[in-house]
């Protein structure tokens, strides 16, 4: 799958956005090692605090279908109409990326128009991860 066709489906996942309170909508489609798409959107809720951001829900419904390796993820998002403006993911979605992929992972942001492709070590430098626990990171 390149990266195009990801965006793509990132872009279509992004239509299903609950996301009354920002009007932000987001979209994201992961490609897991098996070869299979995961694709998320992000998820509002009155009392704010429980929203979930597109790439987690994406992370959470693969994890939970058993997958644990990962190699790209494509991100869409914006308050207004498509092509939607360079959307970087959240903090808290970088960590819990972190926690299932190694820094050369590939995120790939911006729209059908344009993409933009970094790593989560990119975004996350100096991270804390799953290795830090048993010793073996190594910064
Ligand atoms: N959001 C995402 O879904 N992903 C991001 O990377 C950034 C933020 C969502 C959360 C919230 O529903 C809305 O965008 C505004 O923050």
């Amino acid at each position: 799958m390149d990266e195009k066709s990801l965006m793509s489906l990132a872009v279509e996942a992004r239509k299903k956005a609950y996301a009354p309170y920002s009007g932000f909508r987001v979209g994201a489609a992961l490609l897991a090692a098996s070869g299979k798409v995961y694709t998320g959107c992000n998820i509002e809720n009155a009392a704010y605090t429980p929203t979930n951001c597109a790439e987690r829900t994406a992370f959470f419904k693969a994890v939970s279908e058993g997958e644990r390796e990962f190699v790209a993820i494509a991100v869409t998002g914006g308050a207004g109409e498509e092509p939607a403006p360079l959307c970087t993911p959240c903090g808290v979605c970088r960590q819990v990326m972190m926690e299932f992929c190694d820094r050369d992972f590939r995120v790939i942001l911006g729209n059908n128009e344009e993409i933009r492709c970094v790593t989560l070590g990119d975004l996350l430098p100096l991270s804390f991860s799953p290795k830090d626990l048993k010793g073996e990171n190594t910064p």
